[in-house]
């Protein structure tokens, strides 16, 4: 691996193997989603505890100080919303050229492997990945289902992993399932999970993150579960104990607990 591309990949995964990005890309196709509506204010109180940031480029510019900022995924796949036809139907909306402008970590494109617009997307990626190697730039592909949520099997989700990881891919981001490990061992590259819509309760999201790491994945790109949560500092903490100090399921949900419950200075001292 060529140096550019080796330290870029060192920006992204820390020096203990794992990695917690922090996904706030969601505007790209569902609008000023929930707690998304202005971007710089979700982020601003999540941003210490973040590895690196995936996001498009409007919000880079508009919600992200240069000056202290975190490594930045790009999200250069788009051209489809939440109330169009068809959300497979993505293009890549974002030049090579300005990843590098905009000093961009890596760049993250969605593959709809299985929907009508498959190949489209498989070819995007492959596209990415040309351009990502010839300037050391890192592809992370989004294994997406759309609106599709029912697809999040082990057997899709390791042939969507897998084709992502064969096109190029140097990091996949996918969900987590049961049988996780089948994902993971099936995908040379190193898996991220995503975490979907929120779930019924912080314990699950614990639960499934520590799963997923005990079965091979390096960390997460979890966005909704921790700043749709009523208390997402504490919710990010609890995520980042799991991913950087092994913590159990039931040992973040202390942590958790304990943050969600402390003033502010107190919370910032636990640290
Ligand atoms: C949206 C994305 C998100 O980055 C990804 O889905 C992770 O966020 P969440 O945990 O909210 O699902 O790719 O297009």
């Amino acid at each position: 691996m060529d140096w550019g591309m080796a330290n870029r990949m060192a920006q992204l995964i820390q020096a203990d193997g794992h990695c917690l990005f922090m996904p706030i890309d969601h505007g790209y196709f569902l609008g000023p989603t929930h707690k998304l509506e202005k971007p710089a204010a979700t982020l601003e109180p999540l941003l210490p505890y973040a590895d690196a940031v995936f996001v498009t480029r409007g919000v880079l510019r508009s919600a992200l100080d240069p000056a202290r900022s975190k490594p930045i995924i790009l999200r250069v796949s788009g051209g489809t919303s939440t109330v169009g036809a068809d959300l497979a139907n993505e293009g890549i909306t974002t030049s090579m050229e300005e990843a590098i402008r905009l000093n961009a970590a890596a760049v993250g494109i969605s593959v709809f492997v299985g929907s009508d617009y498959e190949r489209q997307s498989l070819l995007n990626l492959g596209e990415l990945v040309n351009e990502g190697e010839r300037y050391g730039i890192p592809v992370m592909a989004v294994t997406a289902v759309g609106k599709e949520l029912e697809k999040r099997d082990a057997r899709y989700l390791a042939l969507a992993s897998r084709i992502a990881a064969e096109l190029g891919a140097r990091v996949v981001k996918t969900y987590w399932c049961e049988g996780f490990e089948k994902v993971v061992e099936g995908c040379p590259v190193p898996v991220v999970i995503a975490g979907g819509p929120q779930a019924d309760s912080e314990l699950e999201v614990l639960r499934f993150v520590h799963d997923g790491m005990q079965r091979g994945a390096i960390g997460v790109n979890l966005g909704r579960n921790i700043w749709q949560n009523e208390h997402p500092v504490a919710m990010m903490r609890a995520i980042r104990a799991i991913i950087h100090e092994e913590a159990t399921a039931k040992e973040a949900h202390e942590l958790y607990r304990e943050v969600k419950g402390a003033p502010a200075q107190v919370a910032a001292k636990a640290r």
